[in-house]
């Protein structure tokens, strides 16, 4: 039997911890040349689950994929350069990623960014739906309420949707939640697990603490200060670079925990549990982020909510109108394009 808040193994992230498990995934990184994109692509191709690893990006895909390939890894690593080499980047794909498009300057929401990087997000899932309909496809690029909603509907005008292979990568706020209670409560990180629900984007970004293992517990004060700074976590790093973007190091590391998951899961392991945001019937917002058991077809059974306390029943319905709402603009971005 699985717990729902097991903490997955972070294959590849530290080489010393690597398993010796060989597997011949094929993944491809669109916006590889980026300030994700790049880290990200350094932690996958450090990982033994990976066999071939395509980068894709509009510029300097050739220097980072010859950088990258002198790395001793045995992961393949090719580069694609500009729109005409995207379909030979997602030819075999098994997992894509895309960290692609703009980040934020201070003063932004994550949804200021919509106007720019829905269409990014449009077209390069366009091209995944034509040449890796089968694909696992994992969105990092923001607003990610919104651009899992775009995903969904571009894989579903091609005919080839399948709601159990698009993830919104939240997996930074759960690496956030868990750093931050270990840091209060003078834990190890890596033995704390919190789940974070609901979206990623401030109220929306949920965490909820009564499921944290090991159990911890704070008054409600400082439990509304934690949950606080989790949520404005993204917000923080953006003050801190002051103009130069948002997450980057900590976004590749969480990408990168969330595709060897979903490499695990592909390769039968059982019992792997992410947090995701993906199609979801769990509450009334037609998408939502919950712990997913991952399986070899992507999702194998949505773990759900849990039990919550009342504070986080309310922190849930006060989520759901910037939801429903973002989500909505997503879909309805996608009815309105040519
Ligand atoms: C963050 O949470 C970039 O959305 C990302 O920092």
């Amino acid at each position: 039997m699985f717990s729902r808040i097991a903490r997955p193994a972070a294959h590849g992230l530290i080489r010393g911890l690597s398993t010796t498990a060989q597997a011949n995934a094929r993944v491809t990184v669109l916006g590889a040349s980026g300030g994700i994109g790049q880290p990200l692509s350094l932690l996958l191709k450090n990982s033994p689950l990976i066999s071939n690893l395509a980068l894709y990006d509009i510029a300097h895909t050739p220097g980072v994929a010859a950088d990258l390939s002198h790395i001793e890894t045995r992961a393949k690593v090719t580069g694609y350069l500009g729109a005409e080499q995207l379909p030979e980047s997602l030819k075999s794909a098994d997992v894509v990623v895309i960290p692609a498009g703009v980040p934020r300057k201070p003063g932004m929401t994550r949804d200021d960014l919509f106007n720019t990087n829905a269409s990014i997000v449009a077209t390069l899932t366009d091209a995944c739906a034509k040449h890796c309909p089968e694909a696992m496809i994992c969105i990092i690029s923001n607003p990610v309420n919104s651009t899992i909603p775009i995903t969904s509907e571009v894989f579903k005008k091609h005919g080839v949707y399948n709601p159990n292979r698009i993830f919104g990568v939240t997996t930074l706020d759960i690496v956030r939640a868990n750093t931050f209670v270990a840091e209060l409560k003078g834990l190890d990180p890596a033995r704390v697990n919190v789940p974070v629900i609901g979206g990623h984007a401030g109220k929306t970004i949920i965490p909820l603490i009564s499921q944290s293992t090991p159990k911890v517990e704070f008054p409600q004060d400082q439990l509304e200060v934690l949950i606080g700074r989790i949520q404005e976590a993204g917000t923080e790093v953006v003050k801190a670079k002051a103009g130069a973007g948002s997450a980057t190091l900590s976004m590749a590391y969480a990408g990168a925990r969330f595709v060897f998951s979903l490499l695990d899961a592909m390769n039968g392991k059982e019992g792997v549990i992410e947090c995701s945001f993906v199609r979801s019937e769990e509450t009334e917002s037609p998408y939502f982020s919950t712990p997913l058991l991952l399986g070899k077809n992507g999702i194998e059974k949505n773990l759900g909510l849990g039990k919550l306390t009342a504070y986080e029943e309310k922190l849930v319905s006060e989520a759901m109108a910037e939801l429903k709402g973002s989500i909505k603009k997503g879909e309805e971005f996608i009815k309105s394009r040519k």
